[in-house]
């Protein structure tokens, strides 16, 4: 029986925590627009309290995404939870994601409260965010760290007290997916009422093990994964969204056909437009989008793959977007061949806006060889602020 993983993504997030990726509001609101044209489930646009740049990008993102939902982060105090239901108020759909963390050093060093005060806490801000919305989260920050029975009780709590979803982050990357695979096991058998809630995941990659833990814990019966693309996000980053889902895809078979509703074919913009505004290059050699990954370089594999693709192709370049066959942009490229690639891209623009296009199209395409999907929209928001 085939099982729909729901896809959080959190680049506008925890992705833009990474070190030196900060984006202005226009760049959150093209990188929104790329997110929803790939088919992510449920947008964390921001952390409304962090900042007013965060809460107004938040309150964009809101009013022009028509499909996914549009979530605020929100530490388990009122204040945050106002700020985020005041930035989510023109949202079509939207989500309160309330946390407070769990795990001894946590709760006795950071926040210097008793666990039946945390506990406490964790139930009153679910009901608080309940005034504002249907749909709430509730985040155990640091669960991997946390004691397993605490754990149950706290999520028991946000459950009865209105969570729909509850979030287990391996916040440090800490867990191995053996251990989270028994976790979410234990959390799956332990909690009366978990069968009311979507079960989600979040991990960092700190000992690189992001994407496999995600995946043994889909294994394990998580519904919900967070996710980033390019695997951005804070110290070494959040779990790959491009490498859960083509592994999801690719090996159905193994993960108990398990799917999600992604178009695999807008990854590699994605992608793309992520690392031009954020200024963080993919490294070459990166699952699914890094410029090696379909590249064959020896001899006998060339040989292979010319003979038949799946000797040592997994998966085609074309699932993820890569157009092998695609005409790039270029100095030589004509005003006809612009306005087509505009048309593709889903842009209506006047002949104007894109006379305007064409002047500043020729002048980068006189500095760089090749002109990509990303370069064309970076340009129209440049121009215009209309994505
Ligand atoms: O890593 C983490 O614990 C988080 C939570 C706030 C969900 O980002
Ligand atoms: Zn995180």
């Amino acid at each position: 029986m085939s099982r729909k993983i729901v896809i959080f993504d959190t680049t506008l997030r925890d992705g833009e925590q990474s070190p030196g990726a900060s984006m202005n509001i226009n760049e959150k609101v093209a990188i929104a627009k790329q997110l929803e044209r790939l088919g992510v489930d449920v947008i964390e646009a921001g952390f409304a309290a962090a900042s007013p740049g965060d809460k107004e990008s938040i309150a964009e993102v809101s009013k022009v995404l028509e499909k996914p939902i549009i979530a605020s982060l929100a530490r388990a105090v009122k204040k945050d939870i106002e700020a985020a239901a005041e930035a989510l108020k023109n949202a079509k759909r939207k989500r309160i994601h309330t946390f407070i963390a769990t795990s001894p050093v946590h709760v006795e060093k950071k926040l210097g409260m008793s666990y039946e005060a945390v506990k406490e806490a964790a139930i009153d801000a679910v009901k608080y965010a309940r005034n504002f919305t249907d749909d709430v989260e509730f985040s155990a920050e640091d669960a991997t760290r946390s004691d397993w029975d605490y754990l149950c009780e706290i999520f028991e709590g946000a459950i009865n007290a209105g969570a729909g979803t509850i979030n287990i982050p391996d916040t440090v990357g800490y867990t191995t997916p053996q251990e989270y695979y028994d976790l979410i096991n234990y959390i799956l058998n332990k909690v009366p009422n978990i069968d009311k809630a979507v079960v989600s995941v979040h991990c960092h990659n700190d000992l690189g093990m992001a994407v496999a833990n995600s995946l043994s814990a889909v294994l394990a019966g998580a519904n919900q994964v967070e996710c980033t693309i390019n695997g951005i996000g804070e110290r070494a980053g959040n779990a790959a969204l491009e490498e859960i889902v083509m592994a999801l895809k690719v090996r159905a078979d193994f993960y108990k056909d398990c799917y999600t509703d992604i178009n695999t074919k807008e990854i590699y913009t994605t992608s793309r437009l992520v690392s031009k505004l954020t200024g963080l290059k993919v490294q070459r050699n990166k699952a699914i989008v890094g410029k090696n990954a379909f590249a064959h370089e020896a001899g006998i594999h060339q040989d292979g793959v010319i003979k038949e693709k799946s000797t040592y192709e997994i998966m085609k370049p074309e699932d993820v977007g890569i157009d092998t066959s695609k005409l790039v942009l270029g100095k030589h490229s004509g005003r006809h061949g612009l306005e087509e690639r505009l048309k593709e891209l889903g842009y209506n623009l006047t002949k104007e806006q894109i006379d305007d296009l064409f002047v500043e199209f020729k002048k980068l395409a006189d500095k760089k060889k090749e002109i990509y999907d990303e370069d064309l929209m970076a340009l129209i928001e440049d121009k215009f602020k209309l994505i």
